[in-house]
């Protein structure tokens, strides 16, 4: 995967690589280049996808810089490329840009201030589930989806910020979803505000050895 310049030389930073040698390129993406320009594909030191796994976190603070199209393409493009229970795909993402679309967007839910002031917000939607079981795999898929687009996107230097969606009448007459579809998240995308992607060393997590087990419980 591809680092952004500035991921990428945060990244490098946090490793304990040296990134002070060129102002512009960061080791990782001189590493990569190089790679990829003779022809040789990634290999198993590139850790361009462990850096971006280890950067993610909810963002919730953008800056007013746009999303280009063609980074929004290809963040949509890793929840096209998600697995799904049956390959039964059945996501449809909603891609929004308009302000004021996402000025609307954020009161569908008590947790979606923050699609007020994203760049864009990639909505997914899902059919009704018709019985509980689909619930249960649908739900998954679309986390699956949403997971793989909040890595690409972090691997493009863009933050992402998950929201739920509440009053379901508002949200699918603002995006024009049919009723037998439910909105089911949203995914607030934009350049950090707060502070730049990088690894983050001490994530807000239960310990680790109290969640990973072997064997047995
Ligand atoms: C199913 C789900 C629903 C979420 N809903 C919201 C939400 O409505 N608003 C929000 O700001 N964050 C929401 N989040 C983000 C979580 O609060 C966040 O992932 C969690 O606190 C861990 O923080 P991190 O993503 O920065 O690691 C949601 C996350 C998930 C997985």
């Amino acid at each position: 995967m591809w680092l952004r310049r500035d991921v990428g030389r945060d990244v490098g930073r946090d490793m304990g690589r040296d990134t002070g040698a060129s102002p512009s390129l960061s080791s990782i993406e001189r590493h990569h280049n190089a790679r990829w320009h003779h022809g040789q594909g990634p290999e198993r030191d590139h850790m361009e996808t462990w850096d971006a796994i280890r950067a993610r976190r909810n963002v919730r603070e953008y800056k007013p810089e746009p999303v280009s199209e063609a980074d929004l393409n290809r963040i949509a493009e890793a929840g096209w490329r998600a697995p799904s229970a049956k390959n039964r795909q059945p996501w449809d993402f909603v891609i929004v840009t308009d302000p004021t679309q996402l000025k609307e967007l954020s009161t569908v839910w008590r947790g979606a201030g923050h699609i007020a002031t994203a760049a864009a917000a990639i909505v997914l939607v899902v059919p009704v589930p018709p019985d509980d079981r689909r619930l249960v795999t649908d739900n998954y898929d679309v986390g699956q989806a949403t997971m793989a687009m909040m890595i690409a996107a972090t691997d493009l230097g863009i933050g992402t910020g998950h929201s739920s969606v509440g009053d379901q009448e508002k949200a699918r007459a603002i995006l024009g979803v049919p009723d037998d579809h439910l909105v089911a998240f949203m995914l607030g995308l934009g350049y950090p505000a707060d502070r730049p992607l990088t690894v983050i060393r001490k994530p807000n997590r239960r310990p680790v050895d109290e969640v990973v087990h072997r064997g047995h419980w």
